[in-house]
């Protein structure tokens, strides 16, 4: 049984944030959706599952107990944007995986794709590594920041270019806890 979603958070009353973008029951009908898909597809070659840290532990978390197959999981760490609310496009390994990702099905696990540069960076650094297949799960898309078409295998939500936190996501490291995924309107640090 599904419980209900409370009608008011307290993260309401922060003023740094505005209204809900995706809110935790459209987020977890979501997740269930790609899970149903991902366990349909995978079938009986069930993936490493990716995580792109920080922001992807949340939804990882999710998406991982809602797939009905024995998966395995690791995750990297990479940074494109600083504490600054723009994209930088640099992209640093922070952490490498663990496991070795030849002949593996690959299903990278991402929180959200702006810019797309550190998904391109990723495929391009993963595929080097010989994997049986790699697709991506994103659960936020922003819609028209792309340069160039990415090939995304699943999909949440295409949302508006607006900065946003929550469910994973942070400025400066802050609102990963807040359960939906929220416009962020406070100050932005510059640097
Ligand atoms: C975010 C997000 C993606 C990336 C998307 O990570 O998790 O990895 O930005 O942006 P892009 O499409 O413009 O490259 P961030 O670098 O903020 O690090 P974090 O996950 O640790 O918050």
């Amino acid at each position: 049984m599904e419980l209900p979603s409370p009608a008011t958070s307290h993260w309401d009353d922060d003023p740094d944030l505005g209204s809900v973008v995706v809110d935790e029951q459209g987020i977890r009908r979501r997740v269930r959706e790609l899970a149903d898909e991902v366990t349909e597809d995978y079938g009986d070659r069930p993936p490493l599952l990716v995580g792109v840290l920080k922001g992807a532990f949340v939804f990882m978390s999710d998406l991982a107990r809602a797939v009905r197959l024995p998966v395995e999981v690791d995750m990297m760490a990479v940074a494109s944007y600083g504490s600054a609310a723009t994209t930088s496009g640099v992209v640093r390994i922070l952490k490498d995986l663990d496991t070795d990702l030849t002949d593996r099905h690959v299903l990278v696990v991402e929180d959200i794709v702006d810019s797309g540069l550190t998904l391109s960076y990723l495929r391009r650094n993963l595929m080097a590594r010989r994997p049986a297949s790699l697709e991506v799960c994103a659960l936020l898309v922003k819609d028209g920041r792309q340069r160039a078409p990415l090939d995304l295998r699943y999909v949440g939500f295409r949302i508006p270019g607006d900065f946003v936190v929550g469910y994973g996501l942070d400025i400066a490291e802050r609102y990963r806890n807040v359960p939906d995924v929220r416009v962020y309107q406070g100050p932005v640090a510059v640097g």
